[in-house]
């Protein structure tokens, strides 16, 4: 039998609660495809399963929800071996043993096929964090060029992501951080206005946009709902596609007291069909000729996850992390 090394989950904890295994690589049946990973991006859902706050994840369990890599093995003959791919969603690293290890087995319906002379780190950073912010800007807000977008949780790798594809697309962006040290590094991503949240911004917001923003993108979620609501102008959109204030529930929610008259409410929480592998492959481009810019932050070694987890809990990251993984044993 050929083994594989890989992070497992058995319990929730802190970053010591994942242990470095060997586990049997998996064995893909028609419809699957093998993927010999090559790097993954680090998620904050990773970081609720591992906290205990992701009920529906059976452990143990190799989590990670995204990765790049090279085909393996497809036995249903839907890609060659050795071909470039991503992987997101889809239940990986939530149903089935994900992308924390050398090998993952996802449904072929999964895969996007990605040519690009990006490095692994690189191209490690990009499908959930692109399949996010496509979706949030165009399925959620609708916004377009000219509109100008509150971003809520700035610093987020989402939060600068969705800030470097809105500007890239003529979006203005005014967006936040809790913390005034992090104002200077927003405009230099080219914020066009920064906010320190101290949870209340709508008398900021307002005092700069007496109209209100066009949208408002919230990545706090349901602690800071109804003061987003309080930001936008009567037709503007406010989604919520993150949860980073640690609360899914609005308490005594009262829809016609809470939210502003012509206000739209929605929520973004994505998949890998809301992307195309057009849209997918015309971002990573736009990285490779370096029309677009997403300001990463550490790349960690295959053995350092557990360091990775611990900047997760610090709030240091500064941006997508990345883990690269070395090619795993010949099968
Ligand atoms: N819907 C989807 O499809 C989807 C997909 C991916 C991610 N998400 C969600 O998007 C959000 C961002 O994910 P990410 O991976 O980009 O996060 P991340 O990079 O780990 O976010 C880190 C930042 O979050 C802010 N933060 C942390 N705790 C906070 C709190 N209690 N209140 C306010 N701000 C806090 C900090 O900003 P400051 O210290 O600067 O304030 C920190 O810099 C998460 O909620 C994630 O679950 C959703």
């Amino acid at each position: 039998m050929i083994t594989m090394r890989a992070w497992v989950l058995d319990a929730p904890g802190g970053p010591e609660a994942f242990h470095f295994r060997e586990l049997p690589v998996p064995e893909p049946v028609a419809g699957q495809v093998l993927i010999r990973i090559r790097a993954f991006g680090l998620n904050r859902s990773e970081w609720f399963t591992r906290i205990g706050d992701s009920p529906d994840v059976k452990l143990p369990r190799v989590l990670g929800i995204e990765c790049v890599g090279e085909v393996e093995a497809a036995p249903g003959g839907e890609y060659d071996k050795g071909q470039r791919v991503a992987a997101m969603m889809g239940g990986m690293g939530r149903e089935f043993d994900g992308s924390y290890a050398e090998f993952t087995c996802v449904p072929a319906t999964n895969l996007f096929p990605i040519d690009t002379s990006l490095g692994w780190a690189e191209l490690g950073a990009l499908p959930e964090m692109l399949q996010t912010t496509h979706g949030s800007l165009h399925t959620g807000l609708g916004a377009q060029a000219g509109d100008t977008i509150l971003i809520r949780g700035g610093t987020s790798s989402i939060g600068l992501a969705t800030l470097a594809l809105a500007k890239a697309s003529g979006i203005g962006v005014v967006t936040t951080t809790r913390s005034e040290k992090k104002r200077e590094s927003l405009l230099a991503a080219g914020a066009d206005e920064v906010f320190v949240d101290s949870g209340v911004l709508v008398d900021e917001v307002r005092r700069h946009y007496p109209e209100g923003v066009d949208h408002a993108l919230d990545l706090i979620g349901a602690t800071t709902l109804l003061d987003s609501m309080q930001c936008v102008r009567p037709g503007g959109v406010v989604c919520m596609t993150g949860i980073l204030g640690g609360s899914w529930e609005l308490e005594n929610f009262r829809p016609m007291e809470h939210i502003p008259s012509g206000v739209r409410l929605t929520c973004y929480s994505g998949g890998a069909a809301d992307i195309t592998v057009e849209e997918l492959r015309r971002y990573v481009k736009l990285v490779e000729t370096g029309e677009l810019t997403v300001q990463n932050g550490p790349v960690w070694e295959f053995e350092q996850l557990r360091d990775a987890h611990a900047t997760m809990d610090a709030n240091t990251a500064g941006g997508k992390m990345v883990v690269v993984v070395p090619p795993g044993p010949a099968r």
